[in-house]
């Protein structure tokens, strides 16, 4: 396994995360041509994430740095929302790892030590378009709940994609 630290993200560090957001959103606009959401503003950023707040407020989510090899390497958001509808104890809100870290363990490692440490009915909701994140999912799930793992496909107003759901 990629060597990969976590740690909390401290309020005083929320412009660190809004910085990661600015390139988190580019990779996702990818996903969103043709669509409203995705537009640079007129000062050359993305709109800020609306629920980044929240993760200081609420005591249901997390927010997390995930650093390699000492280095800031991405991030996790973790709530307990379920786009299934069904019972979850801890969701996926949101996971990046920057680009020069794709493809090396990182995300992986990452992930297994955020769900390996937090037993419970996980919930992962991936975009549609987003055919990278489904296979890295499945391979997560696998890693930390072996059979106990399952996937169901939702296209409707609350989300259009697979929902890799896993007990850990
Ligand atoms: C998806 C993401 C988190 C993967 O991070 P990563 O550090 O590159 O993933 P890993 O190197 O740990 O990959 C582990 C395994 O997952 C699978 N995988 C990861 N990225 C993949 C991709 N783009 N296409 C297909 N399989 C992929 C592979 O099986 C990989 O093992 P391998 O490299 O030995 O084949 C990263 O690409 C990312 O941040 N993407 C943009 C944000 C995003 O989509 N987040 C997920 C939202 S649901």
């Amino acid at each position: 396994m990629a060597d990969v630290t976590l740690h909390i993200v401290e309020p005083a560090q929320k412009p660190v995360l809004e910085n990661l957001f600015q390139l988190y959103t580019h990779d996702f606009s990818d996903f969103w041509g043709g669509r409203e959401e995705g537009e640079l503003q007129e000062d050359g950023r993305f709109a800020p994430y609306p629920y980044l707040d929240s993760y200081w407020t609420d005591t249901d989510r997390t927010p997390l740095f995930i650093r390699t090899e000492g280095f800031l390497a991405g991030f996790a958001l973790l709530n307990r929302f379920s786009h299934s509808g069904l019972p979850v104890d801890h969701a996926v809100a949101e996971f990046w790892i920057a680009r020069k870290h794709r493809r090396f363990g990182v995300g992986l490692a990452g992930a297994v030590k955020i769900l390996g440490h937090r037993p419970g009915q996980w919930e992962m909701a991936v975009a549609r378009r987003n055919t990278g994140a489904l296979p890295f999912w499945r391979r997560v799930a696998a890693e930390v709940a072996g059979s106990q793992v399952d996937e169901i496909d939702r296209d409707d107003d609350l989300w259009n994609g697979p929902i890799v759901r896993c007990r850990v």
